[in-house]
This record gives C-alpha cells, structure tokens and sequence, in this order.
C-alpha cells in the first residue's frame, strides 16, 4: 500500500508499457517460437527469442523501452599514460564528469538496477569519480572503444553481477552511437548488443559458476560438474575480448545454496570444502582459456569479486561512500585468493580488473529497495522491515560497474599504448 501512494508519472508509464510488453510477448510466443522482432521504433530493435531454458535467472526482467535522444557525452580523453595501478586510489565529487550516461536516456537497462525509476531519492551517488593515485585515468570515450572494437565480439560471462556489468558497457557504448543503429538480441539468458555501423557485439551470457549445474532437487540432486564448464564455452570462441567473473553464487549457504553434490573426472562427491571445489572449477575453466584462446588476438579479463554491502556498513538508507581511505574488510575472502591463484599460474596472460577494493568504498551504490525483481518490488515495502529485504550486491546504473568499465576501457588504452612502445 505504501508503494502505490508513491508512484509516480513515469512510474505508472513503465507498468504501462511492461503490461502491454507482457501481453505482446505472450501473444507472439504463442504464434511463433524463433525469433520474434517485439518492440522496432525508431532506431532501436529489441527481439526477444524465447527459450527452452527453465532455469531461474534472477535478473531476467524483460528491457523496458523508453525512446528519448541520447545526447553527446564528448570527453577528453588522454591516451598518454605510463602504466600505474588504476585500480588504487579515491573516490572523488565530481559531478561534471559523473554519471557518463543519463539512465533515462539508455532504453536497455533493466528494472532491476534502474533505481531512479524505481523511486530512489538521493542521486548523488552517480556523481563520483574514481581517481587513480599515481596516474591520470584515461577518461572513457565511447567513440574510442566503438573504434577498437570494430569488427570484434565482446563477451561478458558470469552471473547477475557481470550482467550488471554488461548492461552498463552496453549504455556506455550507446550513448554514443544513439544517432545510428543499436540492436539488441535477447533470450532469457544471453543477451547481445550489436553496434551495426562498427561491427562489433557485446555478448553476455549467463553461468553464475562457469561450470556446469545438472539434475535437479527432486531427481537425484543438484550436480555441480567441476570438471565440465556450462553453454558459454560453445558460443565464446573465437571472441576477440573476453571478460568472466565467478563467487557469489559460491559463497551462498544455507537456503541459497545451489548445489547438492560436486562431480569431479566421474566421481560424485559429496562432502568437500567449497574452497576446494571453487579451485578445481577455476582450474577447469584456466585450462580451456590456455588451451582454446590465442593470446596474440584475443585479450582475457577476470573481474573480481564484487563486494556487499551487508553486516556493520549495510547498504540500507546509505547515500555516501566510505570516505577513510583505510577501510579493509576484515577477513581475506578465499574466492579472491583461488582467483588470483590461478590466473598466476596460468600460460595465457589473464588482465585483473581488481574492483574489489574500490567497490567496498560505495556501500552507498546498491540497489537496496529501489530494485525490481521478477516484475515486484521488494516485500519490505509492504511489509515495513526494509533492512532485512535489501539488495546489498547488486548496482545502481548509472553507477558502480560504469567505473568498472572505464578501467576496462583504460586498460585496452594502456595495453595497447605499451605495445606500440
Ligand atoms: C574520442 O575518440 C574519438 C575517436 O578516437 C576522437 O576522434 C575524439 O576526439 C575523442 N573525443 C574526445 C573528447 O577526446
Ligand atoms: C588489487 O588492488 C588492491 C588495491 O589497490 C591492492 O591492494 C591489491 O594488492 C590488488 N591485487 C592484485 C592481485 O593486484
Ligand atoms: C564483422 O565482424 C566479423 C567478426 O566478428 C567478421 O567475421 C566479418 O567479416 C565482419 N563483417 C564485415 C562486413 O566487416
Ligand atoms: C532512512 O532514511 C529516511 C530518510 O532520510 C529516514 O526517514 C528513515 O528513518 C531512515 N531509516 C532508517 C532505518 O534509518
């Protein structure tokens, strides 16, 4: 009840067009299977291709479109930087060049992490700036990247979190192609951004463990196979830049967990530490990168552990970051020491997109209550306990994973500024 007294014009707007979006859905999905062509208004297309797949993916709400110009966001940029770790440094006010898109303005972001339509208040945490402490952090220019990815496949693997990352890439790109075509293919699962005028796709697909789950609660058990990775690894070769995370989906117990049984070279397991398991995973996974991928063409990126916000610094209610500059998590998170292990030891040179610290600052950046997920909102509204029914993991967009791909942007510049010389 105290969700509808605040609804607002385009609150009403988007339950709109989410309806009418259902109904057409539903009907085209019983008139043909393949390949529907859903929503083609002005320059944007977004099919939808229906799936066999029953597994829950917790963030497939279906886009919502809304057309609106896109301006220019033109910024400098310089290329001229000697390498130093981008990823140490502060957080910094600055609302000139925050946020790098306007949400409004990007047709794909999807319910769950379009908190400003959702209701959120405050906005300011759009407006901060990551800054490197020993360099200047090349600003992002979407024409830039459009440029050096002309012609190539950009895929994005993980779980919800990489999605988050997938759809602010996609509004970053965007918003600076909006006077020519950007097109959208999506079933449940995966989901992929094409840049037609440069040839290049944005591809995500979804595997919140990178290996497999099989069988199901009733049958038998739910089986995770250590040794055998998921889908992706048919539809990824030959993707010129590759950009993975696993670990939430790892760390969940109790009611959340996953799994109820590891597979490992044919034998089912059933007692082993997750540490263990989650090791030979990445160890499946680092053997299909050093054995499929050609290091001369194709550029490998692991994206570190996203951090929550639960505990001391929960998420709820907070609207600035962290400011001491000496805040740490208190324990080393095993996930983050398997990760860095194995890339360590791997033949193919694997880029760390190392987040982690710099994502603990912004407890102030979740979605918390403003959030959508399978088409509600959550319990707390009604039910008045918002503290036990936030979302601390997932972001806002525009938000924390626009800073993640400014360094995946700042990287590709770096990298390739370290060739030449
Ligand atoms: C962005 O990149 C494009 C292509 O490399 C370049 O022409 C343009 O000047 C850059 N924009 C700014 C503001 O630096
Ligand atoms: C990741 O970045 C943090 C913060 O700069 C740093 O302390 C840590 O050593 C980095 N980890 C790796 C593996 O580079
Ligand atoms: C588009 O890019 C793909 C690789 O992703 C390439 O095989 C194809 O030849 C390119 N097409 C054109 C018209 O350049
Ligand atoms: C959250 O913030 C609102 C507005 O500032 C305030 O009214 C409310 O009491 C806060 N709730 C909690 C649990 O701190």
């Amino acid at each position: 009840m105290e969700a509808t007294s605040t609804i607002n014009e385009k609150w009403r707007f988007c339950i709109f067009a989410c309806f009418v979006g259902s109904i057409t859905l539903l009907y085209c999905l019983k008139h043909d299977q393949d390949g529907i062509n859903l929503l083609a208004s002005g320059n944007i297309t977004i099919t939808m291709t229906s799936s066999n797949d029953s597994n829950q993916h917790p963030s497939s709400g279906m886009p919502f479109l809304q057309l609106s110009n896109a301006s220019e966001h033109r910024k400098d940029v310089n290329e001229k930087e000697d390498s130093c770790n981008i990823f140490d440094g502060k957080w910094v006010y600055d609302p000139t060049s925050s946020p790098l898109y306007h949400g409004s303005q990007c047709p794909f972001l999807s319910e769950q992490v379009s908190c400003q339509r959702n209701g959120r208040p405050d906005s300011e945490y759009e407006k901060w700036s990551w800054e490197a402490k020993g360099c200047r952090i090349p600003r992002f220019n979407g024409t830039n990247m459009l440029e050096r990815l002309r012609g190539k496949r950009v895929i994005i693997v993980g779980d919800s979190i990489n999605g988050n990352q997938w759809e602010s890439l996609v509004c970053l790109l965007y918003s600076t192609i909006s006077s020519s075509r950007g097109h959208i293919d999506m079933n449940i699962h995966d989901k992929i951004f094409r840049a037609k005028e440069y040839n290049c796709s944005v591809e995500f697909y979804w595997s919140p463990f990178l290996v497999q789950l099989e069988g199901n609660e009733e049958n038998g058990g739910r089986i995770l196979r250590l040794d055998k990775l998921s889908d992706w690894e048919k539809k990824c070769r030959g993707a010129d830049i590759m950009v993975f995370n696993t670990g939430h989906w790892w760390h969940n117990g109790g009611r959340l967990k996953r799994w109820d049984l590891f597979q490992y070279k044919g034998k089912v397991v059933e007692e082993m530490e997750v540490q263990s398991a989650f090791g030979m995973a990445m160890r499946t996974w680092a053997r299909w990168i050093d054995r499929n991928v050609d290091k001369t063409s194709t550029k490998v990126f692991f994206r570190s552990f996203s951090p929550v916000h639960y505990g001391k610094q929960r998420c709820y209610n907070q609207t600035q970051p962290i400011k001491d500059e000496s805040y740490v998590e208190k324990s080393p998170n095993p996930i983050v020491e398997v990760v860095e292990r194995t890339i360590r030891r791997m033949r193919t040179p694997v880029r760390y997109l190392n987040i982690t610290k710099l994502s603990q600052y912004r407890k102030d950046g979740h979605t918390t209550l403003n959030t959508i997920r399978q088409k509600k909102l959550p319990k707390a509204m009604k039910q008045r306990q918002p503290m036990s029914h936030d979302d601390c993991s997932h972001w806002c967009l525009p938000g924390v994973p626009d800073t993640w791909n400014r360094l995946l942007f700042a990287s590709m510049v770096m990298d390739n500024s370290s060739d030449n010389s």
